[in-house]
């Protein structure tokens, strides 16, 4: 992918004072869409520890089928991940986007790169943008990290992001054998796939903007991973999930994952479970920052229905290699659920 270098929207809000929107962020007709009220829906919320359990109930399990099922989101608790790894994550992050623009920009994404500090899918000249500034770093295995991207200030960034990569790592690890199961499928169908899994988190920085309404924090796309795990990182709100025709506000509960299904699962499971499309919208006076690990299976597995599920239905998806399937997702702008249209039969 051509990934054009954009400025920054930090850079262009301190420059401006944030009261205009430049017409390439302009997006008013997002805003023209039904939003649920708060007592209209809510994402199941996952106690983690209680599935662990050797003697979980099955009602445990069966409240996480449901809500990969209906949902394809829920927020986990207790998910293992220590108290301090988060912390220490939030704080370096903070700092990072706190850093003056010269020192970001040490960092910055080149040209038909993804890796470092930057614009996510920025494919043409004349193409609208998103009110965000990220910076995207492969995680794992360790061949994929570029270190060149990966920031030394604040001190300690990479000691911290490397341990919250590998807590969030064993988290999902220790989610497959339970999935699996739900799916009536050995723990090994899905556990193979991930050994050496990849791994990519992207921070996402959302600066304030008076004309809220008139721009797109994050447009709406589904994941084309297998799960990923959003830490809301200070208490700004602003993920939202399309259901049923309408966006649902997420309220994460504090230090929750809100966790969700990507492409790659609804692939995998022939459909049975499906990638579920959200977005961000951006808050009139504070600046918000979410954190997203971006789980995969390993660059050798084949991205197509699993054998297992598809020995007595349909195949309703292709199968390609997981090196195309990366190819062609990176190739266009993310546009709703436009890339997974793609893979279908
Ligand atoms: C993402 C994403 C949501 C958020 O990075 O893919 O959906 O809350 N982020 O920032
Ligand atoms: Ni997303």
């Amino acid at each position: 992918m051509e990934s054009l270098p954009v400025p920054s929207v930090q850079a262009m809000v301190a420059a401006t004072g944030g009261a205009e929107v430049p017409s390439r962020y302009h997006r008013p007709e997002a805003s023209q869409d039904p939003v649920a009220n708060d007592i209209e829906a809510e994402i199941p919320v996952i106690d983690f520890q209680r599935l662990l359990d050797p003697d979980a109930c099955p009602e445990d399990s069966a409240r996480l089928h449901r809500a990969c099922q209906d949902w394809g989101f829920f927020q986990l608790i207790n998910h293992g991940v220590p108290s301090d790894v988060i912390k220490g994550m939030k704080a370096s992050i903070e700092g990072f986007f706190q850093l003056p623009p010269e020192t970001k920009k040490k960092v910055a994404q080149e040209r038909g790169q993804l890796d470092g500090y930057g614009h996510l899918f920025v494919v043409s000249e004349d193409q609208k943008l998103d009110w965000s500034d990220v910076l995207y770093l492969n995680t794992r295995p360790p061949y994929r990290k570029n270190l060149r991207f990966w920031p030394d200030k604040p001190d300690n960034f990479r000691l911290t992001l490397e341990k919250y990569s590998a807590a969030t790592m064993n988290t999902v690890e220790r989610l497959l054998p339970i999935i699996a199961k739900n799916l009536e499928l050995q723990p090994e169908a899905l556990t193979d796939k991930f050994i050496g899994g990849i791994q990519s988190i992207r921070m996402n920085y959302y600066p304030a903007c008076a004309k809220a309404e008139n721009v797109v924090g994050l447009a709406p796309h589904s994941d084309a991973g297998f799960l990923t795990l959003v830490l809301q990182v200070n208490q700004v709100q602003g993920l939202q999930i399309r259901r049923n025709g309408t966006w649902v506000p997420v309220k994460p509960l504090d230090s929750a994952f809100v966790v969700n299904l990507g492409d790659t699962f609804e692939i995998f499971t022939n459909g049975r479970y499906k990638s579920i499309e959200h977005r961000a919208v951006v808050n009139t006076e504070k600046e918000r920052l979410s954190i997203a690990a971006f789980h995969g299976p390993n660059m050798h597995a084949k991205i197509g229905p699993l054998k297992e599920i598809v020995a007595h239905e349909v195949e309703a998806y292709k199968t390609v290699d997981h090196e195309n399937f990366r190819r062609l997702f990176l190739s266009g702008k993310l546009v709703g659920k436009s890339f997974l249209e793609q893979m279908k039969l």
